[in-house]
């Protein structure tokens, strides 16, 4: 008989970020982190895991390229968690199939490009345990904050895409992670006006990824020990209340100046890291100014390891700053979800 599972798990976009381990091996950071699940059809990674007998060894498919699974790397550790959680199923109940000896074939796929920096690695690994924990039927015995724990072993940012809406990451305290997990805060029906616009200011590949950037920060910023200690603690309650409220421009204001915050401990790093190019910087202009012009704050601009911009808007002012966009990139492309837009370097 055939043991498979699909699973999908969509990008998600931090407010508060995560930037610095505590334990590199574990993947325990040094500060709790928020963010919002994309709900849309596009951002997406989707995972097939198989298992049979005849496998001869664990192997891994990303778009169709194979890829190489290192012992004792992210995707090993994951795979081994699962598999041992399985056993532990099997050994409990002699009617479950003893599957955890096979062997797995797992397949996934990016439905938007990998190298955009587009927080590929998040979608990736929570679609991966969550079809590898539905192949093991663990997703009927395991909530998706203990899936997280596992996901966040593939990728720190992956523990908050196992669910949809408004979610932390809790850093937690304890040596061995068991309390550095995701939880949701909303569900994305308790606030559905919100939307993301996803303005790709260039898909080549990032200069400095998130995993050795980070750890250069760690090791070199003292600016970063300030915002540990000082910021994100206050700043993980205030954004916690202001989306319990839907107070938009609280909301929008800690995300921009945890953004500004996340960029600033960047440039404090030795040698400083630049995420953000000239078009990254306009656009954060364009935002202030449609804000200042409002009267009001609409819109919030943040900034991940990448120029790419996303902007947090209202329903009711996503045409407005949408076209402001577009006229900013006289051709920039508008996809098939009226409320992702993306612009390009080559034409801005
Ligand atoms: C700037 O989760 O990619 O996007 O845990 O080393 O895989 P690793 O890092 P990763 O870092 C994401 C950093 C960020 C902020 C965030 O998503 O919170």
């Amino acid at each position: 008989s055939l043991y498979q599972a699909t699973a999908s798990a969509p990008v998600n976009i931090a407010c508060i970020k995560y930037w610095g381990k505590r334990d590199t091996a574990l993947i325990l950071p040094t500060n709790s982190s928020l963010s919002v699940t994309l709900d849309q059809d596009h951002l997406r990674s989707t995972t097939t895991s198989r298992a049979d007998a005849s496998f001869t060894k664990d192997t891994l498919w990303l778009n169709g390229k194979e890829e190489v699974i290192k012992p004792g790397g992210r995707t090993a550790v994951c795979i081994e968690e699962l598999r041992r959680l399985r056993k532990v199923a099997e050994d409990a109940n002699s009617n479950e199939p003893k599957i955890s000896s096979f062997k797995l074939h797992i397949a996934s796929y990016n439905n938007f490009p990998t190298a955009a920096g587009l927080a590929s690695s998040a979608a990736g690994f929570a679609a991966l345990v969550s079809s590898i924990a539905q192949l093991y039927s663990l997703d009927k015995v395991l909530s998706a904050s203990q899936l997280s724990l596992i996901a966040r072993q593939g990728s720190g940012s992956a523990c908050r895409s196992l669910m949809g809406g408004f979610v932390a990451w809790q850093a937690g305290q304890l040596a061995d992670g068991s309390d550095s997990l995701a939880v949701q805060v909303a569900p994305r029906e308790h606030w559905p006006e919100m939307h993301a616009l996803i303005c790709v200011v260039s898909d080549a590949k990032k200069g400095t990824s998130s995993t050795s950037g980070m750890q250069r920060t760690v090791e070199t910023s003292p600016l970063l020990q300030h915002r540990i200690n000082h910021v994100v603690p206050q700043r993980m309650k205030d954004i916690t209340a202001a989306i319990q409220a839907r107070d938009f421009p609280t909301f929008a204001r800690l995300t921009m100046q945890d953004s500004n915050q996340f960029h600033a401990v960047c440039l404090d790093t030795e040698p400083p890291i630049f995420y953000m190019n000239d078009v990254s910087r306009a656009l954060v202009q364009l935002v202030v100014e449609y804000n200042r012009a409002a009267g009001e704050v609409r819109a919030a601009y943040t900034y991940d390891a990448g120029p790419n911009c996303v902007i947090y808007v209202l329903q009711k002012h996503v045409k407005e700053i949408a076209n402001l966009v577009v006229r900013f990139f006289p051709l920039a492309e508008t996809f098939k979800d009226p409320f992702a837009l993306f612009a390009s370097e080559k034409i801005g």
